[in-house]
């Protein structure tokens, strides 16, 4: 089978985006980077892609009249470069429910939350702020609804006491850069299905994801 030519959209540091190009460097990876996309031109992950030698993109939120012209350069983009799966990471714009809907099932996005629990930004500092004990991250299949859609993978860390939202914060991103590879891997090689809202398919992989690390 053909690798799936992937485009990860992002909006800034890019850490993510260094795990998912580390990973798909594997020869039996199936996918690989074929264009990392920015809406704001100075992102650091934008440098860092070019640096080794990936595509990059920068599409700018701010020149476009509207929400539908940006998306409707980014589509031009993706096009052009013959994206057919597209990976989220740090991309901070929303996205209309047709673009997400024309992408449907090709489209996946990292969460720093255990979802459904703390959608939106901010999340370390109000799962210190509720007491969880527990705290982690999503990688799930993007629906217009913003930080919804069918579950590929979680992983969860323990919430320590003398935990800042930047140690918290920390911790999480190191699961981050484990289960997003993981969580393409599945989704890139078709083994997925999505019946009821969930994702089956993920076989063992699955209960490796979602235990607690330590
Ligand atoms: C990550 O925490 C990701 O979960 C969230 O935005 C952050 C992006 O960080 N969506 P990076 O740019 O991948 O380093």
């Amino acid at each position: 089978m053909s690798k799936r030519r992937v485009a990860i959209l992002i909006s800034g540091r890019g850490s993510n985006m260094e795990s998912l190009i580390a990973a798909a460097r594997a020869s039996d990876f199936p996918a690989e980077i074929a264009l990392v996309l920015s809406n704001r031109p100075d992102a650091p992950g934008l440098a860092s892609a070019k640096a080794q030698g990936i595509a990059t993109a920068a599409v700018d939120h701010k020149i476009h009249a509207g929400r539908e012209a940006f998306e409707a350069s980014m589509q031009k983009m993706l096009e052009a470069h013959r994206i057919d799966f597209i990976c989220l990471a740090g991309f901070m714009r929303l996205l209309t429910a047709s673009f997400v809907t024309h992408w449907a099932g090709r489209i996946i996005n990292i969460h720093p939350a255990i979802l459904p629990a703390f959608t939106g930004l901010h999340t370390h500092e109000r799962a210190l702020k509720e007491g969880v004990k527990l705290h982690g991250c999503t990688v799930h299949f993007v629906v217009p609804e913003m930080d919804a859609g069918p579950i590929i993978a979680q992983a969860a860390v323990s919430v320590l006491d003398g935990d800042t939202p930047e140690t918290l914060g920390r911790r999480v991103l190191a699961q981050e850069h484990r289960i997003y590879p993981l969580a393409l891997r599945l989704a890139a090689s078709g083994v997925l299905r999505i019946e009821d809202g969930r994702v089956f398919g993920a076989g063992g992989a699955e209960a490796a994801l979602a235990s607690p690390a330590p």
